[in-house]
């Protein structure tokens, strides 16, 4: 099924857009004129709240009157107020909802490799900006590249009533979405992923933030972008490995939260219409989990499942041959963590054997390479999931639902990857 060709991606444009329980204009207020709306002017009459929104949320309208103006949320809040805008093609109308707003400034922070792929056909659908490139991949979702943003916002003056727009894969979303929330104590921004991975999971749930020494994504904030504009197109020149790695996300929502889903994501990406739909189905899952637990104090943990071994296993291999993109050490991870479930959290083994073979069906990496216990330790430990000395997990005990703060001891983990210990 993979990988897309150009022209497949076709068809009506999407416009998706939900809004969280936070919204008292919407909630509460009923026909009353709110003055002190938490949305301020991105309250808007006209956007339909279809789609990702849970039902009861569909098709309410704020009520909120008050023109004041917009994208001056407070970035920091928890309060999550996330729209999101769905299409097949990256147009001007992707944009509108942004560029209606009254913006000091626009700044946009791309990643270098998509600059030299998309720029050129993008540049016109974009408001008028300047413009910042950073360099492609994990290695450089760092503090180091963060001080050079911040010396572009700096450079630039970008004020408070600024805006800033990521453009790029997770790492680059993530970073500079962490850029600009701390920027001034926060600046708005909007991020405009690129790679499967980042559509249907890194803009989504309002995380932020870098690496910190060899730990992944040690420093960061919680903080909604003023809006995340999702335009599949850009998957035409995404490689086969990064879509294959993104697609890892899909089915740990599957695994999770819906065993349908997983039995439908089982035979792979689909082409055409089908990847918006996947991207569609994706962001409704983990959408509906984020508003239920924003600053993952519970439910919202289920989304680790894969994580804890698939994270020491890429921060282990990062600049090593056998580096690990991270949806494919979330791969590995899964099945790995598919196998600790069976003993940790009553997954039947029938169902294990199947999360399995189907990751390795579809081309993932299920053995991991041979690496230092000590190494793999000390990673597992400086896990952020873990409390105190614990190794908390996050495991599946049935197919399509997932059970977290589950403890494991160290030992446990070490035998089942002997065979894989140096
Ligand atoms: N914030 C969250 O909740 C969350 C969730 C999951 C993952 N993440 C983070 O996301 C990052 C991984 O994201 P990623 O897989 O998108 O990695 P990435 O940003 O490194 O992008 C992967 C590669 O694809 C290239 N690329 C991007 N778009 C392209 C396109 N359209 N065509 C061709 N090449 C393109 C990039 O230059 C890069 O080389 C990790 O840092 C991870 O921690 C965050
Ligand atoms: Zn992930």
């Amino acid at each position: 099924m993979l990988p897309l060709a150009a022209g497949q991606i076709s068809g009506v444009v999407l416009q998706l857009a939900y809004r969280k329980k936070g919204c008292r204009s919407q909630r509460d207020m009923g026909a009353k004129i709110h003055k002190s709306c938490p949305l301020k002017g991105l309250c808007r009459n006209d956007i339909p709240y279809t789609l990702a929104a849970p039902q009861k949320f569909r098709n309410l309208k704020c009520f909120c009157k008050a023109p004041t103006p917009a994208l001056h949320l407070p970035v920091l809040s928890l309060t999550p107020v996330h729209p999101l805008h769905l299409h097949t093609a990256f147009t001007p109308e992707v944009m509108a909802p942004l560029t209606a707003q009254p913006i000091s400034k626009y700044v946009v922070v791309i990643d270098a490799r998509v600059h030299s792929l998309h720029y050129t056909r993008i540049q016109g659908a974009l408001p008028p900006h300047t413009l910042h490139l950073v360099a492609p991949g994990e290695q450089h979702k760092t503090l180091a590249t963060c001080e050079r943003i911040w010396q572009f916002f700096y450079d630039v003056g970008l004020d408070r009533k600024g805006c800033v727009i990521a453009i790029g894969g997770g790492a680059t979303t993530d970073m500079v979405g962490f850029a600009a929330a701390t920027w001034k104590r926060g600046v708005a921004f909007a991020l405009v992923p690129t790679t499967l991975l980042a559509m249907v999971d890194a803009t989504i749930g309002g995380k932020l933030g870098v690496d910190f020494g060899q730990g992944k994504n040690l420093v960061g904030v919680f903080a909604e972008p003023v809006g995340t504009f999702i335009s599949s197109d850009f998957l035409v020149t995404l490689p086969e490995r990064e879509l294959r790695a993104g697609y890892a996300e899909v089915l740990k929502h599957g695994l999770v939260a819906d065993a349908a889903y997983w039995q439908q994501c089982s035979s792979g990406l689909p082409a055409g219409a089908g990847v918006l739909e996947t991207i569609q189905r994706s962001i409704a899952i983990k959408s509906e989990i984020v508003e239920k637990d924003p600053a993952e104090q519970g439910i919202r943990k289920v989304l680790n499942f894969g994580h804890t071994l698939g994270h020491a296993y890429e921060s282990a291999l990062l600049g090593t041959p056998n580096e690990l993109l991270h949806g494919e050490a979330v791969g590995l991870g899964m099945a790995l963590e598919a196998q600790l479930s069976v003993q940790h959290a009553g997954l039947a083994q029938h169902q294990a054997d199947e999360v399995v073979n189907t990751l390795r069906k579809l081309d993932y990496i299920t053995q991991p390479v041979s690496t230092p216990w000590a190494t793999l330790a000390g990673f597992l430990m400086q896990d952020k999931k873990n409390v105190g000395d614990k190794l908390n997990f996050t495991l599946l005990q049935t197919i399509g639902h997932a059970g977290y703060d589950l403890q494991v001891p160290l030992a446990d983990v070490q035998k089942l990857l002997a065979p894989h210990l140096l």
